[in-house]
């Protein structure tokens, strides 16, 4: 017979380096607090049932709970040699407690163990997203407030386009990452269901309770088909999907902070503590985390696409491609994390150049359509008020003139329409102040959602 936990079968022994190749315990270790939550549950439950006796409960969970002190104190061996933490966790349990940690896989197979332990792994984690994305946020709330008079200009294909208010801006992110917030809200909802109980994949002939054991995890719900419960991966696809997202929101802040602390634009200033210098150029200060962020996002898609092929066509129930489910989830958790926190940090910390901002506005023609939209107002066609601003944008910048440059005599060329009040028109504060509409970038409105998003975050 062969050494393995489940070698009754096997005559034969594996190479080393087979072993290596099916082994899951290099990432798989990340589990171990979960499964031993799981099996104590599971013993629980088996207990109550009367499958175990009240002595052998206690001697399980005396000999897990040892285990999970050894796990956390560093000195718990794992080995390729058990494969994956589920028979690395048995194996020691058996060597701590005897035969008896054999009753403890009554009833239970590593499909829904494993299965088990992801959503477990999931639902602790999700709060933490949810929470690193609410201190973000907060951050750029918090910013949004004391910018909400900073006027810059608005870009569309990079190129000044309107100008709005910076705090304005900040909301925008703000907005995406409430729905990054609310996709890992309803990732918790496909997390929240268990999956022991279904066993391989067809139930059990044992007289179990998953409804008890569910309670004990903390699950509001089980899965109601044991082949769906150990094939099902799609709260992982979910997840990372989420993650996506959110690093894809996160990359393009990444940009403009990037762009925005060149010396041509010179909007924002980095703190020391979140940019870096040049080992040969001493006047460097560089974006290296926005810019390592932005290119993290590469890895967190890489992991989705990844995922979704390994489980692109495979036949139900379990098979051995799903053990390659969790590395990239685990990485993808940490550079998450992480990101959101080194942006909490950037933000937090970083200079705005308000009046480089402001500068920016000046002379740029960003305030064209104000003057096409005045017209529009006095009975123009818009098309014509249009072509008519274009012409004097196009005399403009011949003559090195700003529209709000132009002698109203020569504004009266192009239209008798207007009049002296297009000065006033022409100001980009007035161009902000105006924009009244719902979800424009009017200040009273800016203000507004400042205070609906402040009051937002104190709900959580
Ligand atoms: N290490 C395995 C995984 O991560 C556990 C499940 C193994 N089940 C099996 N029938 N080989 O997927």
């Amino acid at each position: 017979m062969s050494n393995k936990l489940w070698g009754g079968r096997f005559h034969g022994q594996a190479a080393d380096w087979v072993d290596e190749f099916g082994a899951s315990i290099h990432f798989d270790y990340q589990l171990a607090a979960e499964d031993i939550e799981g099996s104590i549950a599971h013993a629980t439950m088996l207990a109550k049932q009367g499958i175990l006796t009240a002595e052998e409960l206690e001697q399980i969970i005396t000999g897990l709970k040892k285990i999970q002190k050894e796990i956390e104190a560093g000195t718990f061996e794992f080995s390729v040699k058990n494969e994956d933490i589920h028979l690395n966790i048995e194996a020691k349990l058996t060597a701590l407690i005897g035969p008896v940690a054999g009753k403890l896989h009554t009833a239970r197979s590593r499909n829904d163990q494993v299965a088990t332990d992801f959503h477990l792994w999931m639902k602790h984690r999700l709060p933490v997203v949810k929470e690193a994305i609410s201190n973000l946020q907060a951050t750029l709330v918090d910013l949004a407030a004391d910018n909400v008079g900073t006027l810059m200009p608005g870009y569309t294909h990079l190129q000044h386009a309107q100008p709005i208010s910076y705090g304005h801006y900040l909301l925008a992110y703000f907005e995406m990452l409430q729905r990054d917030y609310e996709r890992f809200t309803f990732n918790e909802k496909h997390v929240d269901i268990l999956p022991l109980g279904a066993a391989a994949l067809a139930g059990t002939t044992f007289p179990i309770d998953r409804e008890f054991v569910a309670e004990q995890l903390g699950f509001g719900h089980v899965y109601h088909n044991s082949l769906d419960a150990v094939s099902d991966r799609d709260f992982a696809v979910e997840f990372l999907s989420n993650a996506s997202i959110l690093m894809m929101h996160l990359s393009r802040m990444a940009e403009e902070m990037i762009l925005w602390t060149s010396f041509e634009f010179n909007y924002l200033e980095l703190s020391d503590s979140y940019s870096t210098g040049s080992s040969i150029m001493p006047q460097k200060k560089n974006a290296d985390f926005a810019e390592l962020s932005r290119g993290k996002t590469g890895a967190v898609y890489g992991h989705l696409m990844g995922l979704l092929t390994v489980m692109k066509g495979l036949p139900l129930a379990y098979n051995k491609d799903m053990q390659e489910d969790k590395a990239g989830v685990f990485e993808t958790f940490d550079t998450i994390i992480a990101v959101l926190k080194v942006f909490t940090g950037m933000v937090s910390t970083m200079t705005v150049k308000k009046d480089k901002m402001r500068a920016a506005l000046k002379g740029d023609y960003s305030n064209a359509t104000e003057l096409a939209d005045y017209l529009a107002k006095k009975g123009l066609p818009f098309r014509q008020a249009h072509a008519v601003v274009g012409m004097l944008v196009y005399q403009g910048i011949e003559e090195g003139l700003a529209l709000e440059e132009m002698s109203l005599k020569e504004l009266q060329k192009a239209s008798n329409l207007i009049e002296e009040d297009v000065y006033e028109v022409l100001d980009p504060q007035t161009a902000v102040n105006t924009r009244t509409s719902l979800g424009g970038t009017a200040m009273a409105n800016v203000e507004k959602e400042v205070v609906a998003a402040q009051s937002l975050l104190a709900q959580r």
